[in-house]
C-alpha cells in the first residue's frame, strides 16, 4: 500500500523540527511526522509520504524549500507550493489549496504513482485530501487534531465577539470543511473517546462518519527515563554523544537562570498559546512562597529570538509570562530559556528534572490529547495534568500523576508540592509511567490498528470494480493524450460519421481521455448522451467552459469554479445589460451562476456597445459571440478554451497531446494556440479569421467526418505510448 499523508500548515521538517517556533507548529507536526515513519516499517506498507506547504522565506531554514526530504527507505516529507513562496499562518491559507491539490495531481502524475490511502490531517488538509480523494477514488481518513466549532465555543467565553473570531480565525470556512470531512471520511481517527464525544459531538455529520479511537505513540528510542537506560534503543556512540551534549547543554540553560539549579523543577513545555494556560502555572507558583522554597520552575514556551517579531497571540503569551516574572518576582527562581532542539534536548530535558524527582505540569485549559504528557511518562517524569480528555485517558491508563483544574492555582501548587514532597509516591509514579506508557502508547500499537482499519475500508471498494467512484481521476492521472470535442455541429448532425467516430474513440480509451466542450448545460448534456450511442464522456466542459464534470459520478470540478469566480460581479453584469436594447436574454435555464446568455442581431454593428457599457462600470467579463447570434457572458477567467488549458497544467497533459474539434465562435479560444485544432467544414462564419493559423486545421469535411479528418490529418490516433514507454 501506499499512503499519503497530508498535513499543510505549520513549519514541518524532519531534520531537527522546530516544534514551538509559531503557533501553527507543535504537536500536529510530531504527531504526523512520527506517524509517517512508524507506517513506513510496516511490512505491508510499501512507502508513505507525508504533504505539506514549500516555504521559501528568507526568514525561515532553507530546509522548508526543499521538494522532498527522505525520512527513512520508504518515506519522505513531500513539500508542495501555494500560495506564493511566504509563511502564511493557518487561518489565511483556504484560498490557496485549490492550487494545492492541482499542484498534487501534477506530482502525482509526474511520479506515476496513485495512492490507496489518502489521510488528511486538521481541516486544512482535511480539504486537500477529501478533494483528491474524491478525484483519485482513494479511501479517506480523516484526523482533525482539533475542531473549529470547540475552538468557537472558547473563544466566545473568553468574551471574543463573533465577528472577531470570524475576521480573524475564518472559522466559518473551518467549520464548513470539518463537516464535509466528516461526511466524506471513510475513517475519522480521534486519540481519545471524549474527542469523539465533546469535540466531533457538535457536528452534525458525526453521526454518519466512522470512528476509530488511537491513541498516538511515543517514540521510545528517544524517550526513556535516566534511571534505566537498557530501555533506549540508542546504540549508536555518535547518538549517545549528542545526548551528552544535549544534557550538557540543559544544564548550563538552566544555571543561566536559576540561583540554585540543584533544586527540583517543575516544568513546563508548550506551544506560546493562551490554551495552554502558561500563566496559570506561573501564577501558581508566583503565589505560593512554600513552593518556591522546594522547587524551582521552568517553562519552555516555543522557540524565540525576538517577542516583538512574533504574531500577536504568541506576543501576548510570552509578554504576559514577563509580567508575572516581574509581578512574583521570579528571578532567580524562574527559568524561560528562548531555544531547545526537540530531536535531542527535548527528551533529555525531562530526563534531566526527573533526576532530581521534579514534576512535568501540564495546565491547559482544554488538552485534546497532549503528546507531552506521554513522553514525560516514558521518560519517568510523573505528570499533573489538567482534568480533560487527553490527560484523563493517559493517567487513568498510566498512574503516572494527578489531575486538577486549570482554573484553580491553589490546586495546581497543592498537587504538585504533594508529589515534590514525597519520594515513595514520586517513584511509584515515575516507575507506573514508564511501564504503562510501552503498554498503551506505543507507534507499533497504533499502527497495527490503522492497518486493520485500513483494509476495512479498502475491502469494499475492490469488491466491485464497476462502480468504481474517482476511476476517471485515477485515469486521467495516468494518461497522456485528451480529445475534446464541441457537440453540436461538430460532433452531431451527421450519424454516419458519428457511428465511426464512436468506434474509433472506442479502442483509443485505455491510452486517450475523451472529453466534451459545449455552450449546452449539464442537463442537456446528459440527454443528449442518453439517447444516442455517444460514450458517457470522461470530462464534460459544460455551460461553455464555466462548469467542469468527470466521470459517470459527475464530480464537479471545484477548483476551476473557486478559479474563475474571480472577480465575476454576475448581478452587476446583468443590470448593466438590460439595458443594452439589442441584446434579448435566452431562456432561464440558459442562465447559469457563471454564465449570463443572450440572443443578439447584427454583433457586429452591437456588440462594440455592449463592451462599452461594461467596461465603462470597471466590469470584469469574457463575451463570447457564436452562430453570429448568441451572446454569452462569463468571467474573465472562464471560456472552454481556458477550461482545457485549466485541465492540461491540473492533469498534466501535454498541449501538444490535445486535439480539439469546433465549429463556432465559444469554440475560438480552444481551436487557437498549441494544442491539435480541427475547424469542421460546416463551421460557422466567425472562425474564417483563424484560417492559416499554426496547428489550426481546416477540414472540407463537415460534422464528425471532418473530426475524423482532422484526426488523420495530425496522425493523431496512430501514435502508440512511445513517450511513456521510454519514460
Ligand atoms: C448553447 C447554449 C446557449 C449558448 C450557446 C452559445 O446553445 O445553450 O446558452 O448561448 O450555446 O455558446
Ligand atoms: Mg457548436
Amino acid at each position: 500500500m501506499y499512503i499519503q499523508l497530508y498535513s499543510i500548515h505549520g513549519l514541518l521538517r524532519a531534520k531537527d523540527p522546530e516544534l514551538g517556533r509559531n503557533a501553527d507548529t507543535g504537536g500536529q507536526v510530531k504527531y504526523t511526522l512520527e506517524l509517517a515513519q512508524a507506517l513506513a516499517k510496516e511490512p505491508a506498507i510499501r512507502k508513505v509520504d507525508l504533504f505539506t506547504r514549500l516555504i521559501e522565506d528568507k526568514t525561515l531554514s532553507p530546509l522548508y524549500s526543499q521538494p522532498a526530504e527522505q525520512l527513512s527507505e520508504k518515506c519522505r516529507i513531500i513539500r508542495i507550493r501555494c500560495g506564493g513562496k511566504k509563511y502564511i499562518r493557518k487561518e489565511l491559507l483556504w484560498p490557496h489549496l485549490d492550487e494545492y491539490i492541482d499542484r498534487v495531481l501534477g506530482f502525482i502524475k509526474k511520479e506515476n504513482d496513485i495512492p490507496d490511502m489518502i489521510h488528511g490531517h486538521y481541516a486544512d488538509a482535511g480539504y486537500v485530501g477529501k478533494e483528491l480523494a474524491a478525484l483519485l477514488g482513494t479511501p479517506f481518513i480523516f484526523t482533525g487534531h482539533s475542531l473549529g466549532r470547540f475552538k468557537q465555543q472558547k473563544l466566545l467565553q473568553n468574551g471574543m465577539r463573533q465577528e472577531e473570531i470570524e475576521a480573524q480565525y475564518h472559522i466559518a470556512r473551518r467549520v464548513g470543511v470539518e463537516e464535509e470531512c466528516l461526511a466524506a471520511a471513510d475513517l475519522v481517527i480521534a486519540s481519545t473517546h471524549q474527542e469523539e464525544e465533546e469535540q466531533y459531538g457538535a457536528y452534525e455529520s458525526r453521526e454518519r462518519a466512522r470512528f476509530e479511537i488511537i491513541p498516538p505513540g511515543v517514540d521510545l528510542a528517544r524517550f526513556f527515563p535516566f534511571y534505566d537506560e537498557s530501555l533506549s534503543e540508542i546504540g549508536d556512540p555518535a547518538e549517545r554523544d549528542k545526548i551528552r551534549q544535549a544534557q550538557f547543554y540543559i544544564q548550563k540553560e538552566l544555571e543561566r537562570f536559576l540561583g540554585q539549579a540543584d533544586k527540583p523543577l517543575i516544568l513546563a513545555l508548550s506551544r506560546p498559546d493562551q490554551n495552554k494556560n502558561i500563566a496559570g502555572l506561573v501564577q501558581a507558583y508566583g503565589m505560593d512562597k512554600e513552593l518556591q522554597a522546594i522547587a524551582n520552575l521552568a517553562v519552555f514556551a516555543g522557540l524565540r529570538k525576538d517577542i516583538t517579531d512574533k504574531d500577536e497571540n504568541e506576543r501576548q503569551v510570552l509578554t504576559e509570562l514577563l509580567l508575572l516574572m516581574d509581578k512574583y518576582d521570579l528571578y532567580g527562581r524562574l527559568a524561560i530559556p528562548k531555544k531547545h532542539n526537540v530531536e535531542y534536548e527535548v527528551p533529555e530535558l525531562y530526563r534531566t528534572v526527573a533526576r532530581a524527582n521534579g514534576v512535568f505540569v501540564n495546565p491547559a485549559f482544554n488538552e485534546n490529547f497532549g503528546m507531552t504528557l506521554i513522553e514525560a511518562a516514558a521518560s519517568g517524569l510523573p505528570i499533573v495534568a489538567t482534568n480533560d480528555g487527553g490527560p484523563r485517558d493517559i493517567i487513568s491508563n498510566c498512574r503516572n500523576g494527578i489531575l486538577i483544574d486549570p482554573h484553580d492555582p491553589q490546586q495546581i501548587s497543592t498537587e504538585v508540592k504533594k508529589i515534590l514532597i514525597d519520594p515513595e509516591l514520586w517513584k511509584r509514579l515515575s516507575e507506573a509511567g514508564v511501564r504503562n506508557v510501552r503498554r498503551f502508547y506505543t507507534w507499533k500499537a497504533h499502527c497495527s490498528r490503522y492497518l486493520r482499519q485500513l483494509q476495512r475500508i479498502r475491502l469494499p471498494i475492490q469488491a466491485s470494480p464497476q462502480q468504481q467512484p474517482g476511476k476517471t481521476g485515477k485515469h486521467l492521472a495516468r494518461i497522456n493524450k485528451l480529445f475534446i470535442t464541441d457537440i453540436d455541429n461538430t460532433l452531431i448532425g451527421d450519424d454516419p460519421s458519428l457511428e465511426e467516430l464512436i468506434h474509433t474513440l472506442g479502442k483509443q480509451r485505455r491510452q486517450m481521455a475523451f472529453g466534451v466542450a459545449t455552450g449546452r448545460d449539464l442537463n442537456s448534456v446528459l440527454a443528449l448522451i442518453g439517447s444516442t450511442a455517444i460514450p458517457h464522456p470522461e470530462i464534460i466542459i459544460c455551460s461553455v467552459g464555466t462548469e467542469i464534470y468527470y466521470g459517470a459520478d459527475l464530480l464537479a470540478d471545484k477548483s476551476w469554479r473557486t478559479h474563475i469566480a474571480h472577480r465575476w460581479d454576475r448581478e452587476r453584469i446583468r443590470q448593466v445589460l438590460t439595458t443594452v436594447d439589442s441584446l434579448i436574454p435566452q431562456g432561464e435555464e440558459a442562465q447559469k451562476e457563471f454564465k449570463l446568455s443572450y440572443t443578439i442581431d447584427n454583433p457586429d454593428e452591437n456588440t462594440p456597445r455592449i463592451h462599452h457599457c461594461l467596461t465603462e462600470q470597471g466590469l470584469r467579463y469574457n463575451l463570447i459571440v457564436s452562430n453570429r447570434k448568441f451572446v454569452d457572458v462569463l468571467p474573465a477567467r472562464a471560456s472552454k478554451g481556458k477550461a482545457i488549458r485549466y485541465l492540461h497544467r491540473k492533469w498534466n497533459i501535454p498541449l501538444a497531446r490535445i486535439l480539439v474539434a469546433g465549429d463556432s465562435g465559444n469554440d475560438e479560444e480552444m481551436l487557437r494556440g498549441e494544442m491539435l485544432a480541427v475547424v469542421v467544414g460546416n463551421h460557422s462564419p466567425e472562425l474564417e479569421k483563424l484560417r492559416g493559423l499554426r496547428h489550426i486545421y481546416f477540414s472540407r469535411a463537415t460534422h464528425a467526418a471532418g473530426i475524423l479528418d482532422g484526426c488523420a490529418h495530425y496522425h493523431f490516433f496512430d501514435a502508440p505510448e512511445v513517450e511513456r514507454e521510454v519514460s
